[in-house]
């Protein structure tokens, strides 16, 4: 029998520097969905990627002193390495600068030019750049962005533009009748709310501002703008246009593509536009999750409230982390990261929970049966006997209802209903106690059903963890056919004589608190925080010519002159560290640059007055100069 296909997507991610966990949660999530199906047998097309144009990547790069090429390369390979450790599977990745993409995005842009859907306008407007969205004025409300709340700035600009507004009563129509297409229901209610009340605008699609990025194919000054080059990715991903289109014949429509918060709008309302444009089926459902924050406050490069995913990997393990972030983040919802809890909950659910069952019970078959299982168990002897069995042979079908309604951290939960069951049957049954009486027989139905209910407790565990379930699988001696999925819908298939090993402590404790994840200097990617200011906390620095006319080394000070500096109506005593690097004589008469309005400071006793300028570092420091023409600019004057 054919097997059924499931393709699912994440968002393709803005290589403008190191992903963070934030960035790692959507992923986490798309390849637990896809590691769940193909544990139910479905052929699984899984695609994330980077989405690698525009103005943002132009501009880092330049800072990056690369192309942009180089830079998105560079990126890219370190984002590889990051999904690689922590396992995820994907079976594409897809990059917006690689040429089929670039090929069959001129193509649909061709397309819906000739059927009239794209058309050449004028755009006025506001535009942020980091977040590379335009807004309208109510949109941006004081000028500032609603995304990222930074400054956006008014452009005028020749535009392609796609006829948005003509697909609005189809999209609407749409949504009604699939009311599956949108989830969160919250987040499509709103969106239909802010978005199509006041009408669909037509969107901008073109820009002739930007370099980096793909040309329109009959107008070479254009490139396509963002969205409409980024969200195609999903299509030509799979071939679409090119000269292979097998995947995208077998897997189009998607059946899930999962985007955070903030970009579902675009999912929701231009991505099925441009597909009914294109006379394409539409994916079966976009879901919007919510954000991982840490104290209220968005994870992301641009609050530098995050570190490299791959230090807590280190501290402790992928499935750890993989845990804490599947298991703590409420579907939908944004979740807390925080390190006292991440630690919280490895203790309590990792080590305590699921850690010591699979030590005790491994340790129990070993030492009162050699390891061997020894018996099935009979009929129930107690009524703990058939609450635990009927609780694990149900799992699987609990997890599988949890998992098809995407709600992945109730899914753990009643994997962790199970295991702590276990845990309780073991208090109740007390082997200690029926060895030391010689109750054999009962002794060998317990510990059989508590290892099969270990079995089909890791049967479940590997769409959710990638080490842990074959160290379990090892250590109570399960053969491959009886780790399938199915094969954990049913209590009693683990054999009798069935060795089991106790090993590895799979979950060690941590006892030293957040002194794990401190990052070791030199150790941590440091990433250049973008941090903004904006042009008012500039004009807060007065920045003025001024030309120094005496310089005389400060007593007892090494590196230190006291500069006499003349900034036009004032005369200024300025204490610089500059000995080693200037002889006197070469600093006098030198135009300079002066923060004029910084707090006076006693160096050495000196009051000095501002302060002057300088690149380099410890080695090498330079004063920033004017052009050598004194004179040319009057002392005192400003500088913008
Ligand atoms: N390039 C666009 C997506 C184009 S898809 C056709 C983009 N890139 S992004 O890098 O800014 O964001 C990618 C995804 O990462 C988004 O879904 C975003 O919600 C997600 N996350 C970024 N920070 C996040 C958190 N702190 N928490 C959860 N997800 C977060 O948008």
């Amino acid at each position: 029998m054919e097997k059924k296909k499931y393709y699912i997507t994440t968002p393709i991610y803005y290589p403008s520097g190191s992903f963070h966990v934030g960035t790692c949660y959507c992923t986490l999530m798309a390849d637990t969905i896809a590691r769940y199906k193909r544990l139910r047998g479905y052929d699984v097309f899984f695609m994330t990627g980077t989405d690698e144009h525009g103005q943002k990547i132009q501009e880092k790069a330049e800072i990056a002193g690369k192309t942009p090429k180089e830079y998105v390369d560079d990126i890219v390979a370190d984002a590889k390495e990051l999904w690689k450790d922590l396992g995820i599977n994907y079976d594409k990745y897809m990059r917006t600068t690689d040429e089929d993409h670039k090929a069959a995005v001129q193509k649909i842009f061709e397309i819906l030019y000739k059927k009239g859907d794209i058309y050449l306008g004028s755009y006025e407007g506001l535009y942020c750049t980091p977040c590379e969205s335009f807004w309208t004025e109510t949109q941006a409300k004081d000028g500032k962005c609603p995304d990222c709340g930074r400054d956006v700035k008014l452009v005028k600009e020749e535009s392609y533009f796609f006829r948005l507004s003509k697909y609005q009563d189809r999209l609407l129509k749409y949504y009604e009748e699939h009311p599956e297409f949108l989830e969160p229901l919250n987040r499509k209610n709103e969106m239909i709310k802010n978005f199509f009340e006041k009408g669909l605008e037509d969107l901008c699609v073109s820009r002739t501002t930007i370099d980096w990025g793909i040309q329109v194919p009959f107008d070479k000054k254009h490139v396509v703008y963002v969205w409409l080059d980024a969200l195609t990715n999903y299509i030509t991903g799979l071939g679409y246009l090119g000269v292979d289109d097998t995947k995208f014949k077998k897997y189009w429509p998607a059946d899930l593509h999962l985007v955070g918060k903030e970009i579902f709008r675009f999912h929701s309302i231009i991505w099925p536009a441009i597909l009914m444009a294109l006379d394409l089926p539409l994916p079966k459902k976009i879901f919007g999750h919510g954000w991982l924050v840490v104290d209220g406050q968005k994870i992301s490069k641009s609050f530098g409230n995050y570190k490299d995913p791959r230090i807590y990997i280190k501290a402790t393990s992928v499935d750890t982390l993989r845990y804490y972030l599947l298991r703590e983040v409420t579907f939908g919802q944004d979740g807390n990261f925080s390190e006292d809890l991440f630690i919280e909950k490895s203790n309590s659910d990792l080590s305590n929970d699921l850690g010591n069952l699979v030590s005790r019970v491994t340790a129990m078959v070993q030492k009162y049966n050699d390891g061997v299982i020894k018996a099935k168990n009979s009929d129930f002897v107690e009524e703990y006997d058939e609450d635990l069995i009927n609780l694990a042979s149900n799992l699987l079908d609990k997890v599988e209802v949890k998992m098809d309604h995407l709600k992945i951290n109730e899914a753990i939960s009643e994997v962790w209903e199970v295991i702590s069951k276990a845990n309780k049957y073991i208090d109740l049954s007390m082997p200690w106690i029926l060895a030391k009486q010689e109750k054999f027989e009962r002794l060998n139905n317990v510990l059989y059903n508590l290892v099969e209910t270990i079995r089909i407790i890791t049967v479940s565990l590997q769409a959710f963890m990638i080490e842990i379930p074959s160290k379990i699988f090892e250590q109570i001696g399960v053969q491959k056919e009886y780790q399938t999925w199915d094969s954990g819908k049913v209590f009693g298939l683990l054999k009798v004589g069935t060795v089991v090993v106790k090993g590895e402590n799979l979950f060690p404790r941590i006892e030293n608190g957040k002194e794990l994840f401190k990052v070791e200097e030199g150790n941590e990617k440091v990433e250049e925080v973008e941090e903004y200011i904006t042009i008012d906390d500039l004009d807060k620095v007065k920045l003025k010519v001024g030309q120094i006319k005496n310089v005389q080394k400060v007593e007892k000070a090494d590196k230190l002159y006291k500069l006499t500096v003349d900034l036009g109506n004032e005369t200024r005593t300025i204490v610089s560290g500059l000995v080693k690097y200037y002889k006197e004589e070469e600093l006098i008469g030198k135009q300079v640059v002066v923060v004029a309005n910084l707090k006076p400071a006693k160096l050495r006793g000196i009051e000095s007055q501002g302060m002057l300028l300088a690149a380099g570092d410890e080695d090498v420091v330079k004063l920033l100069v004017l052009d050598n023409n004194v004179g040319d600019l009057e002392n005192g004057s400003n500088i913008h």
